[in-house]
């Protein structure tokens, strides 16, 4: 491999200009899990960061953090588990409602996800306005977690999210950045 595996990753993430709504640059992952080299070369960049903090658990944001926390998981040897959009989750939840651009969104996640001291890495694929990632920390929070790190594929430096994370005390681990 002659590229660093930063580059390669970012190679692989397709940039949809104006997708969901016009004026947005929509960075598609799906290239690079399509791809079984990248893919791995992906994974192996979170496993070779978390193997020595050991994360008592896994857990993943709802839709695209599922696919890279559950490998993860998988690979590190610990639980996994998700956080979701309101309304899929059937046991008893606790709930965070959070600011989009437009309009609002809930998250959930189970009441016996995680416990009281357990230290958890907080997984998606992608930080924007910060706002998903803001939500699961206080959920993992209300239940006694600590967060021991939010980790993405993508920062979008620009939106903020990242910075407004870091001020809130949550340590960041990101590979790519876009504009
Ligand atoms: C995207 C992305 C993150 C979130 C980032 O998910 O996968 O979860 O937005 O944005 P933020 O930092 O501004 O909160 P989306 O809501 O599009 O859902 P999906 O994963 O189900 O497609
Ligand atoms: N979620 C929020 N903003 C996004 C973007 N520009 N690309 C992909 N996912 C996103």
């Amino acid at each position: 491999l002659s590229l660093r595996p930063q580059d390669y990753i970012r190679e692989h993430i397709r940039t949809v200009p104006d997708w969901p709504a016009a004026g947005v640059q929509f960075r598609d992952i799906t290239p690079l899990l399509q791809n079984p080299r990248v893919f791995r070369v992906l994974i192996d960049q979170f496993v070779h960061r978390y193997f020595d903090m050991r994360p008592d658990v896994v857990a993943g944001l709802d839709a695209r953090g599922f696919i890279i926390g559950s490998v993860l998981a998988y690979e590190l040897n610990v639980g996994f588990v998700p956080i979701r959009k309101k309304g899929k989750l059937p046991f008893t939840t606790v709930e965070e409602t959070y600011e989009l651009e437009y309009g609002s969104a809930t998250v959930e996640l189970h009441t016996d996800a995680v416990k009281p001291g357990d230290r958890v890495l907080l997984i998606d694929d992608l930080i924007a306005t910060g706002g998903t990632m803001m939500a699961g920390k206080r959920l993992l929070e209300k239940l006694g977690a600590t967060v021991i790190e939010g980790a993405a594929i993508v920062d979008l430096p620009e939106l903020g999210g990242s910075a407004k994370l870091h001020a809130a005390g949550l340590p960041l681990y990101t590979l790519v950045d876009f504009e």
